[in-house]
């Protein structure tokens, strides 16, 4: 960790994020910060691609060897046609966070949900076979999370949403991983009461709209998981409240660590410096 830049030389190898906006991203920070502390000699930088240049992009990324590209709003779902391949993750998902280039064959993944379980496991719950779940949310946030969480077990998931129609649509397309159900909004205070963990994946409590609660916080059990996928705020009204009313509480920064630390193990093969990251973000956010 004595290295204070990245050398740029002729082996230096590409990776980058595209969105469309894409200035705001932390992930360069983030990923740059990561191949400084393993000594790898690679170098990731955002491009703003729109839509229309998706195609034009990809051609590039063949052309010039770009070894390992992250997805970004609005390309997670049009990405997935350009690409050779998807892995399980992306394909029961359908969308793609990341991809691999292997020599030309490019892969897609999507390391969203697995990131966001690997840090509620870490950081608030590391049990999750058993446990009763709600998933606050029926967005594409909310699918990636659904796959990840139907893999450990869990006793059930209970989608609720705002548009009921939406969560029953998410519910049955991962019925066949887990015990998964949608609940209309009259139900939602019992199924509160149950759970065990209670995710917020919609962008209520978002800055700038910070005094929003995605959920009744009375319903919440005292030592339940309130967890949020926001993390800017880093800590949201949802989980101050939840933390007030005796909750133990789990915010989104480290599901954005852990998607990008995927991302960099399947890239470079090497373990992700996960506290460097984290603290290169951290700073960036002060
Ligand atoms: P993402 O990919 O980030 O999940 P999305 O697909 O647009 O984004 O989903 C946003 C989620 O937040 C949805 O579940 C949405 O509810 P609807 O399906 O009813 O639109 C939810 N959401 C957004 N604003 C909301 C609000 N003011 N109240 C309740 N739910 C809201």
């Amino acid at each position: 960790a004595l290295q204070t830049g990245n050398i740029v030389d002729s082996h230096t190898v590409m990776f980058a994020v595209i969105g469309d906006p894409i200035r705001h991203s932390k992930s360069p920070l983030m990923m740059n910060r990561a191949f400084r502390e393993t000594g790898i000699n690679g170098i990731y930088t955002a491009f703003h691609v729109t839509s229309a240049r998706l195609g034009e992009f990809i051609a590039g990324v063949r052309a010039m060897g770009i070894r390992g590209v992250n997805v970004t709003i609005p390309h997670k779902l049009d990405i997935m046609r350009h690409l050779d391949h998807l892995d399980a993750s992306a394909e029961a998902i359908g969308a793609v966070n990341t991809i691999v280039n292997d020599n030309g064959r490019l892969t897609g993944y999507n390391t969203d949900g697995l990131g966001y379980v690997r840090s509620l496991k870490e950081e608030a719950e590391p049990e999750l076979s058993g446990k009763r779940i709600v998933l606050l949310g029926a967005g594409g946030a909310a699918r990636g999370i659904l796959y990840a969480l139907s893999k450990e077990n869990p006793q059930r998931i209970t989608v609720a949403n705002r548009t009921v129609e939406r969560a029953q649509a998410l519910a049955g397309d991962f019925r066949r991983y887990a015990e998964v159900a949608a609940v209309s909004n009259e139900m939602l205070e019992q199924v509160c009461g149950e759970a065990d963990i209670v995710i917020n994946t919609t962008s209520v409590g978002m800055y700038p709209k910070v005094d929003e609660l995605p959920v009744n916080i009375e319903w919440l059990r005292p030592g339940a998981v309130a967890s949020d996928l926001i993390y800017n705020p880093l800590t949201t009204r949802y989980l101050h409240e939840a933390k007030l009313r005796g909750c133990k509480i789990h915010g989104g920064l480290g599901m954005f660590i852990y998607q990008g630390a995927y991302a960099f193990e399947y890239w470079t093969g090497t373990p992700a410096p996960v506290s460097a990251m984290r603290e290169s973000v951290l700073e960036s956010l002060q």
